[in-house]
């Protein structure tokens, strides 16, 4: 494995330090970096949790691409090298480790929660629901924060500003339950937030829980330029 190494304020740029690892059946690439850190080098620093795509810790750039490390096998780039370095877009803290705070404001700006007229958070009641109406946000809360998406975008890339594909699909997971009663147009309705996106897809190409990102925000461009013209259309 080929591992990109940095410490900024020490080091002058990344390197890549080579690493022996056995090219096991069942190890995924966060194997690999687990038997590095535990029987090469402990100096590697990388983020993971739950090893079962749940926590959304272990996103890296695996050949280029962004991937969730403990879903991808190392047989995939047998007989390799395979190379490793963190999610591109982010800032890098410390080898693999990326600063996520940007997404994390982001993230808040959208109100993620249910809002309610006349009713501040905590909510206590219950608000029953059919199974009809979970459907219709339930793909979009399968989100896992593990931000590949971001790391794929040219846009965000290119303008750090950009609103960004997570933070608009968690959006529309509140906009689209009928418990919720805001539509996040001051928010979303922005040339930073959903018109700043191109369509050009990647999110959605490399989302590992298939939340159709793209798709969240081209449904919420429909209903802005709805709302645009009725105003008293909120969704
Ligand atoms: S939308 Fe998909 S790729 Fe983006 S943070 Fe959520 S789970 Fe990860
Ligand atoms: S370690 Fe939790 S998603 Fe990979």
């Amino acid at each position: 494995m080929e591992v990109a190494r940095y410490r900024p304020g020490e080091d002058a740029e990344p390197v890549f330090q080579a690493y022996d690892v056995p090219l096991m059946d069942d190890w995924a690439v966060l194997d690999g970096l687990t038997h590095i850190k535990d029987r090469l080098d402990g100096s590697l620093s990388f983020r993971w949790s739950c090893r079962m795509g749940v926590c959304g810790s272990c996103g890296m750039t695996v050949n280029g691409e962004a991937r969730l490390t403990c879903g991808t096998f190392l047989t995939e780039y047998a007989p390799g090298p395979v190379r490793i370095e963190p999610l591109k877009g982010f800032p890098v803290i410390r080898d693999l480790v990326v600063d996520i705070d940007d997404f994390l404001a982001k993230l808040s700006s959208v109100r993620p929660w249910l809002v309610r007229e006349g009713e501040e958070p905590p909510l206590t009641a219950e608000y029953a629901q059919t199974p009809e109406q979970l459907e219709a946000y339930k793909q979009y809360s399968m989100c896992i924060n593990c931000l590949l998406c971001y790391s794929a975008c040219p846009v965000y890339v290119l303008d750090p500003d950009f609103l960004g594909p997570a933070a608009i699909a968690l959006a529309q997971r509140y906009n689209l339950d009928s418990r919720d009663m805001d539509d996040r147009f001051d928010v979303l309705n922005l040339e930073d937030a959903v018109w700043g996106c191109t369509f050009v897809g990647e999110c959605t190409k490399v989302c590992p829980k298939h939340v159709d990102p793209a798709e969240a925000i081209q449904r919420y461009k429909v209903s802005a330029a709805l709302r645009s013209v009725l105003p008293w259309s909120r969704r």
